[in-house]
């Protein structure tokens, strides 16, 4: 925010409230730049884009960006851009943090220490998964998903992943590729790391979780919306699958309450990024997209 506040050639409207922009916000601010600095819960659509006619580029402060319609942009010679690089590894720890939590079960440890309930060491108490020796099936072996992988084999962990092509990551992790049934089948953490397109939305629904190993767990750090909840919700009501650690959610903020009764899952609420210089990080490269449009230049991470 300094770095466009000290700009004489730039003038601001900000949201400083702790909340998201309200529709009508949106649509006064984008009556009136030429450029926004977007965030993943804003809706940036046709209709939106339509009422702009100074608006150049669209820099949203994420590298997933399925909440803009690109076609719109497209037709309106909008450059929208994204985050790429500066996030991987924060949303790969975090990533590792939500399988250790659901393996080790470490949510259902903690509420039961703060309940008064932990009675003392015992042989076979609060038993969770080995994750040396098991195999890791990645959907999606990009930026993010390399960084997770690199430290699942640091755990011991076994790859397989599935993706339109050949990773150039594969051999340096040993990462076997296969198409989604097989990966289903041998994955014992199935981890998804792939954007919210057309093609991915639902991808894991009830055939595709019945297709898992009764002992496995589904990590999702990419869009609540690549995955059917409901049938996930049943998977895990009925113990289809062990356990899934979630940080998106498909129509979040709102979590399905089906999720909230359950033992067998973690639920973060979108913390992916969310480690401080990680953020900073992610702010200059927004920022320096916009400027580089609205100077005339070439954006350094367009999208479209
Ligand atoms: C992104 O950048 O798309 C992430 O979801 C933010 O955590």
């Amino acid at each position: 925010m300094e770095i466009l506040e000290r700009d004489p050639h730039i003038e601001l409207r900000v949201n400083s409230e702790d909340r998201g922009c309200t529709r009508d916000e949106l649509v006064s601010g984008f009556q009136w730049a030429d450029g926004a600095l977007t965030m993943l819960s804003d809706k940036i659509d046709r209709e939106l884009l339509e009422v702009a006619p100074r608006l150049r580029v669209v820099a949203n402060y994420a590298v997933g960006y399925n909440n803009i319609d690109l076609t719109a942009a497209n037709e309106r010679h909008v450059v929208v851009t994204n985050t790429p690089h500066c996030l991987a590894e924060a949303t790969a720890d975090l990533t590792m943090g939500l399988l250790l939590a659901v393996a080790r079960r470490l949510v259902e440890g903690d509420g039961l220490v703060r309940a008064g309930l932990f009675k003392g060491w015992a042989p076979e108490f609060l038993l969770g998964m080995d994750l040396h020796g098991k195999t890791l099936g990645i959907i999606g072996l990009g930026e993010i998903g390399t960084c997770v992988a690199r430290r699942a084999r640091a755990f011991g962990m076994r790859i397989v992943y599935c993706a339109r092509h050949e990773a150039p990551t594969a051999s340096e992790l040993q990462a076997e590729r296969v198409e989604l049934p097989e990966l289903l089948r041998r994955s014992d953490v199935v981890s998804l790391h792939c954007p919210l397109t057309a093609e991915t939305k639902g991808m894991l629904g009830a055939a595709q979780l019945a297709a898992m190993k009764p002992t496995a767990y589904l990590i999702n750090t990419a869009r609540g919306a690549c995955i059917d909840e409901n049938a996930l919700i049943e998977a895990l009501r009925t113990h289809a699958i062990a356990g899934a650690a979630l940080d998106v959610y498909d129509g979040e903020p709102n979590v399905k309450a089906g999720f909230m009764a359950l033992k067998n899952v973690v639920l973060a609420p979108h913390l992916g990024s969310a480690a401080t210089e990680t953020r900073v990080t992610m702010g200059h490269v927004a920022i320096s997209n916009i400027l580089a449009v609205l100077n005339g230049g070439i954006a350094p991470n367009p999208v479209n």
